[in-house]
């Protein structure tokens, strides 16, 4: 927005203020609010942010961004592969643009993330000779790692996610190189090294699949670990990539439930929801999935039919009512992407697809999914 613009816009709302205050009535949400602004009450709006949107030669998602989101994660720029490719070697040119693109806009700027098993190179695991590394060594790699990267954005990265997909689908802990070198503890150590570099950041378990029970219970189970230890976790994330019959409302509902009666905050980390057919027959959110590429899988390459879209919007209201159910305990929703044609869905598990999972359309215009989403703050405020 022009400066000029955004004085006539701040000076319109402060008299639609000052008009309601003497009424005694509560503000209306100005008519050209965005997500951020329509949800200030509840919680934070957020998106993944590429390459492209940060060192803003996509213009077109810049106004998008500002106007919608007040809080980013980086896509793919802080993960081991990016930051710390090589032995001794940390490469910080797009996580600095990334960070200095949430200082420009006012972000609340947060890392993905610290402690994963995919998207992380091979050496991490083993020594020079390509032996694996005993608990002792690898631990130490992993304290470097968090030392170096959250110790370069101390005060500038407000929340990490520690550790991510640690769990499997029984609750159990996943049999990573992690795991599997140096024991369940991992996740513990990782949030206590993080703590230690900086203790003014908020640290998160994020994860995909918690709407089932016995996952969400593992991860519960986790945070308890965790903070039994004297390292504090400030909130679960739940990643949230959605199909369009799965989780159902009423498992998301129980998940925020469970969430609360343990004392933790849940947030929504990575939000899209799938309208296209499984190309596999589990509700995974595993990047080491793939599948190939056949014409039934790809049914909308020439267009979203009107049914399907308003049957994107209609499961967007369902799962929205349940955050805003929740709001109390949920800092933020972040979407994983900001257009449709940003989103990693198009390429996974299946290369090359046409999907349509998020809330603006391949032209930044808002989708009906954005009106059913609107609609829920705007039933609720009244
Ligand atoms: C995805 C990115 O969107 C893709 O660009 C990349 O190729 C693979 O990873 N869970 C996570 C995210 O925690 O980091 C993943 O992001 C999506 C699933």
């Amino acid at each position: 927005m022009r400066n000029s613009t955004r004085r006539l816009a701040l000076f319109s709302s402060a008299m639609l203020l000052a008009a309601c205050s003497q009424q005694g009535t509560q503000a209306p949400v100005p008519a050209n609010a965005g997500l951020k602004d329509i949800f200030k009450d509840a919680f934070r709006v957020g998106t993944a942010l590429s390459p492209r949107q940060f060192n803003e030669t996509d213009t077109a998602s810049i106004a998008l961004i500002d106007k919608h989101f007040n809080i980013t994660t980086p896509e793919n720029v802080l993960k081991w592969e990016v930051v710390h490719p090589t032995r001794g070697t940390f490469s910080y040119v797009q996580s600095d643009g990334y960070v200095a693109f949430g200082e420009r806009h006012h972000m609340f700027i947060t890392g993905h993330t610290l402690v994963w098993h995919s998207q992380t190179p091979r050496w991490v695991f083993e020594d020079t000779l390509g032996k694996p590394l005993t608990r002792a060594a690898l631990l130490a790699v992993m304290k470097n790692h968090i030392e170096n990267v959250v110790g370069r954005y101390k005060g500038r990265i407000n929340g990490w996610d520690v550790v991510n997909e640690a769990l499997n689908e029984d609750g159990t802990m996943r049999q990573s190189p992690w795991m599997r070198i140096i024991g369940d503890d991992f996740p513990i150590k990782a949030f206590e090294y993080a703590h230690a570099v900086d203790p003014q950041a908020e640290l998160y378990y994020n994860d995909y699949n918690l709407e089932t029970p016995a996952k969400r219970d593992g991860a519960i189970a986790l945070v308890k670990r965790i903070r039994a230890a004297g390292i504090p976790v400030t909130a679960i994330g739940s990643q949230d990539h959605h199909k369009m019959d799965w989780p159902s409302a009423a498992l998301t509902d129980s998940m925020f439930t469970a969430f609360r009666a343990a004392n933790i905050h849940g947030n929504v980390t990575e939000l899209d929801i799938d309208v296209l057919p499984r190309a596999t027959n589990n509700n995974t959110a595993d990047v080491a999935v793939r599948a190939q590429m056949q014409a039934r899988l790809n049914p909308y390459a020439a267009g979203l039919p009107d049914s399907v879209q308003t049957a994107l919007a209609r499961r967007y209201g369902e799962i929205f009512k349940v955050y805003w159910k929740h709001r109390d305990i949920i800092d933020r929703i972040t979407f994983w992407g900001v257009t449709d044609r940003d989103s990693w869905l198009n390429g996974w598990p299946v290369p090359g697809r046409t999907n349509y999972p998020l809330l603006f359309d391949r032209n930044g215009k808002p989708k009906p999914a954005y009106d059913a989403v609107v609609a829920v703050a705007g039933s609720s405020a009244r």
